[in-house]
């Protein structure tokens, strides 16, 4: 489909809202409205693109805004940084002493709510970057910290400033779009309009992962995943201008893209021995970076090499290069099922109210996955311990399972300090899938869809998925009747299950920001386990995801919006 320019007139919108260039570029400089308010950004962690363009967008709005620090300034925003980290660099930079220091030192959300609005806002608790004095009177941790409250009402709640024009076939309609440099705080579908750049991107951040470069990994995913959340397709650099997260090196990327249609850093990646042995030995299960990387620089290349070495390999690995063949072929959305449905089976032999939840990318509606993530939990506490053991050994002896590696629970009491990784008893598992359950429920999906006569959509949308079903059964199929999948089975205590739960669905990055935000912005220690508030010194329970990201002060997102 040809692109529509974005940028275009039409019936039933009022010409004022879409006669100006909806970047704020090139136009004049408003008049300055608020005189008493000057507003210093501070570019540390902004970027200077982003800085400039939400300093038009201010003045436009008729805000004053300085270039230098002096003391005209009233407000002085900042993105992403510790009041203790504003107050050094003012005092660096600028030579601001930090006694003698009178603006308000507040995060970014009281300028965009401020952008929302119109009007500068009252600087609230919330807005406020917070300065924590030790007992010597130097400043220790200082975070924005938050009240308990949503941080916008409606979905036009705008967090950068950024104001997009949606064009559809039918009209262009001026929309407000919340972008926000937390994954937590944006709507991500799986329909991702920016693929050609988000592929790019995905290749430079598995290169920085193979190199165990963290820094590198995490700045190529967030680029990633903010395009990911781009309701248009990008079709020139000035697209860009004034969203967070993306660096200079992505930008570079995507710009050569836009230029010539491919990246030749990404090329040559591509391309590179060292990068194509480390993904075929980091695709067997149980194998990490430092591992291959080892077997690499040991000279071996394929796992044919692999399988004929003496290398010694932990039992799981040795199940990984066994099924290796299966485990690479994508997990339909119907074995998922199927494997839940025999896990819950199962269970219930044992303790007939038991729970069963899928998690991971297939509660975000993923087609196809890697694995099935399965959380299992039991309405009375404490019932559930000892369970998996029972189960894992009772499926073992009918055939079901084909590997299983039960960690036990190692959960030392509720921290306050979370580390990223969970301690609930889990299972790590290579199940033996017989192919007839699976084409005996393809066919009762099917006859459901042809009864569901009338819903059209639907059924052409289930006949495609079962044809790429179909193919990715038959590729992986071999002469065998049966197909080995991966399992993470994880046991979690009724009262952190909506903790686990929130934990276990994903993705990986919107994880790590709900992580980031409720530090940064909130001052609490957030894991799959719990909530704790610094502040306040207490855990916060939760029977609900809507209630932690109540807690959080975060507009709910929905799992399939969690595809960051
Ligand atoms: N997770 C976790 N602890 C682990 C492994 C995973 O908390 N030791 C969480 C991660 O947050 C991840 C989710 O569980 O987002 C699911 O993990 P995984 O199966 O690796 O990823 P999916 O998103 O399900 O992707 P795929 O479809 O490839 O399986
Ligand atoms: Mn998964
Ligand atoms: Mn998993």
């Amino acid at each position: 489909m040809a692109l529509l320019p974005r940028k275009k007139r039409c019936k039933g919108i009022p010409t004022s809202t879409v006669s100006q260039d909806h970047l704020g570029r090139n136009s004049p400089v408003g008049e300055v409205k608020f005189g008493e308010v000057g507003i210093f950004l501070v570019e540390r962690r902004m970027g200077s693109s982003r800085r400039r363009f939400l300093t038009e967008l201010a003045r436009k709005k008729g805000f004053r805004v300085e270039e230098q620090m002096s003391e005209s300034v009233t407000h002085v925003v900042s993105e992403n940084n510790t009041g203790k980290e504003v107050l050094d660099l003012l005092e660096k930079r600028n030579g601001i002493s930090r006694t003698g220091f009178t603006a308000a030192l507040v995060d970014i959300a009281w300028f965009t709510e401020s952008m929302g609005a119109g009007r500068p806002l009252e600087v609230e608790s919330r807005h406020q970057l917070q300065i924590v004095l030790t007992p010597h009177g130097s400043i220790a941790g200082v975070f924005s910290r938050g009240k308990k409250k949503s941080v916008g009402e409606g979905r036009n709640q705008i967090y950068s400033g950024v104001v997009f024009l949606h064009v559809t076939r039918e009209a262009v309609a001026v929309t407000e779009v919340s972008i926000s440099s937390y994954a937590c705080q944006r709507r991500t579908v799986l329909k991702n309009k920016n693929r050609l750049f988000t592929e790019a991107l995905k290749v430079l951040a598995e290169a920085a992962e193979l190199n165990e470069s963290e820094g590198r990994y995490l700045a190529f995913s967030k680029a990633s995943s903010i395009l990911k959340s781009l309701p248009y397709t990008v079709t020139k650099m000035e697209d860009l201008q004034g969203i967070p997260s993306l660096g200079v090196h992505s930008r570079k990327v995507i710009k050569e893209i836009l230029e010539d249609g491919t990246c030749s850093e990404v090329e040559n990646i591509l391309q590179n021995e060292r990068y194509q042995t480390l993904k075929r030995f980091t695709s067997i299960f149980g194998v990490g970076v430092k591992t291959a990387d080892k077997w690499y620089r040991e000279g071996l290349r394929t796992l044919d090499e692999l399988r004929a070495s003496n290398v010694k390999l932990t039992r799981e690995q040795e199940a990984g290069l066994l099924y290796h063949n299966d485990l690479s072929a994508p997990v339909t959305r119907t074995e998922a099922d199927l494997i839940k449905q025999i896990v819950e089976r199962a269970v219930h032999k044992f303790l007939p109210a038991t729970v069963v939840t899928l998690t991971g990318g297939f509660r975000r509606e993923k087609e196809f996955g890697h694995d099935v993530d399965l959380l299992i939990t039991h309405p009375e506490e404490g019932k559930e311990e000892g369970l998996i053991c029972q189960v894992i050994n009772w499926m073992t002896t009918e055939g079901l399972i084909l590997y299983g590696d039960i960690t036990g629970n190692s959960y030392k009491g509720r921290s306050k300090d979370p580390g990223i990784f969970d301690h609930f008893e889990k299972c790590l598992s290579i199940f033996k899938l017989k192919k007839e359950l699976v084409n005996n429920l393809e066919s009762e999906k099917l006859s459901h869809c042809d009864s569901l006569a009338g819903d059209k959509t639907r059924g052409i949308d289930l006949a495609d998925h079962t044809e790429a079903a179909q193919q990715v059964t038959v590729a992986a199929a071999g002469s065998k009747d049966w197909k080995a999948v991966r399992v993470d089975l994880v046991i979690a205590p009724y009262s952190q299950y909506a903790y686990a739960l929130l934990g276990w669905t994903g993705s990986r990055l919107f994880e790590r920001d709900l992580r980031r935000y409720a530090k940064h912005s909130k001052n609490m220690s957030l894991s799959s386990h719990s909530l704790f508030d610094n502040e306040q010194n207490i855990f916060l329970p939760a029977a609900t995801e809507e209630g932690i990201f109540a807690h959080l002060g975060l507009e709910y997102i929905p799992p399939r919006e969690r595809n960051a």
